[in-house]
């Protein structure tokens, strides 16, 4: 089969399509045709080693398992013989997260990941880029616990997490306050905010409004201006801190802040939630770029600008 191969931590370039052997299924496992896989941040950011421990959990030289990727939809096409979920013929959709395997026609994926079947509404390229932020999203958005009514602000809305946050926090009735750069105002309107504010021309500190939930989904906002914008009994959802806002967040929660932050998990359970809210047109795919699995090189060079619009997608069966 055709797939790509991150040979060293780098630049796109270290990118490289090879030609390896088909997957065979453990007994536990499905062995998947992929449609479509998506770059994702995480994805840049392991070719990267970014940051550089990185290399401590993937690999000191280049990363131990050379496919990058984590999620997909496509066709099963074999089963192991212990399977009972699924069954050949089946269209599913699903996310394998940092296991990775997905810059590939085929992937091996245990029965139990969080995989569900596609949604019809949906393609494949559409379906594909869902997982990497309705899993992220629902993770954190589940922790915050949020109530009808809150005002919840999303710091990053326009990206692939933040897009799934702003349709979650909706979805769970709150206010939503979405923040992103003015050329992304419509599209965050159109999938559920009730308000924008554009971080390049208006600070957030200019605005005295409080919150019962920031999620700051990209890293860009400083500690104590998102503690300043939180209600006393708020909660801040860190969802991709460095070490620094890990250590703050550890304080300023033995001060009795309430400050999610972590790895998430993703499940079948979740990616089943998900496909029904997809059902129930309460949730839809942001799709920015398309590539093809030869250009994921450029894919990955435009993600690395860290300004797309949602979900870079990759058609593996243009
Ligand atoms: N904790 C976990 O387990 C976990 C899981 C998944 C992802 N993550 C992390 O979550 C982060 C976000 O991922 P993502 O895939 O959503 O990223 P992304 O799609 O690459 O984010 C791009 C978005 O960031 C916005 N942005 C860039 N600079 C900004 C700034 N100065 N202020 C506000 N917004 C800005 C851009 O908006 P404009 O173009 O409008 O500027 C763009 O829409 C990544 O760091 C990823 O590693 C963590």
């Amino acid at each position: 089969m055709k797939a790509v191969h991150c040979t060293s931590y780098g630049n796109p370039e270290v990118l490289k399509i090879v030609e390896i052997p088909k997957p065979k299924p453990q007994s536990d496992e499905l062995v998947i045709r992929i449609h479509a896989t998506a770059v994702n941040s995480g994805d840049a950011r392991i070719r990267r080693a970014d940051p550089w421990a990185v290399r401590l959990i993937f690999g000191l030289a280049k990363p131990r398992k050379p496919i990058l990727g984590g999620v997909f939809s496509g066709e099963i096409v074999e089963t192991g013989n212990a399977v009972s979920k699924f069954r050949v013929g089946e269209l599913v959709f699903g996310s394998v997260g940092m296991k990775f395997g997905a810059y590939a026609e085929f992937i091996a994926v245990p029965e139990t990941a969080a995989i569900t079947a596609k949604p019809e509404s949906l393609s494949h390229l559409e379906a594909a880029v869902i997982p990497f932020g309705a899993m992220t999203a629902l993770h954190f958005i589940r922790k915050a616990n949020i109530q009808p009514g809150q005002k919840v602000l999303i710091y990053g809305a326009s990206g692939a997490v933040g897009s799934a946050a702003v349709q979650l926090a909706k979805f769970y009735g709150a206010e939503v306050t979405a923040v992103c750069s003015g050329a992304n105002a419509e599209l965050v309107k159109k999938i559920g905010a009730d308000k924008v504010i554009n971080y390049r021309k208006e600070e957030l500190s200019v605005n005295k409004e409080q919150y019962n939930v920031i999620y700051e989904t990209v890293n860009k906002l400083s500690f104590s201006e998102s503690i300043k914008h939180l209600k006393k009994d708020g909660t801040l959802i860190l969802g991709a801190a460095d070490f620094s806002k890990m250590l703050r967040a550890g304080f300023a929660r033995m001060s009795g802040k309430k400050v999610i932050t972590g790895v998430i998990k993703e499940s079948a359970e979740g990616m089943d939630a998900v496909k029904k809210l997809i059902d129930e047109r309460k949730y839809q795919p942001v799709l920015d770029r398309v590539f093809t699995l030869d250009q994921i090189a450029q894919a990955h060079e435009y993600v690395d600008l860290g300004h797309k619009k949602g979900n870079v997608g990759i058609l593996v069966i243009p």
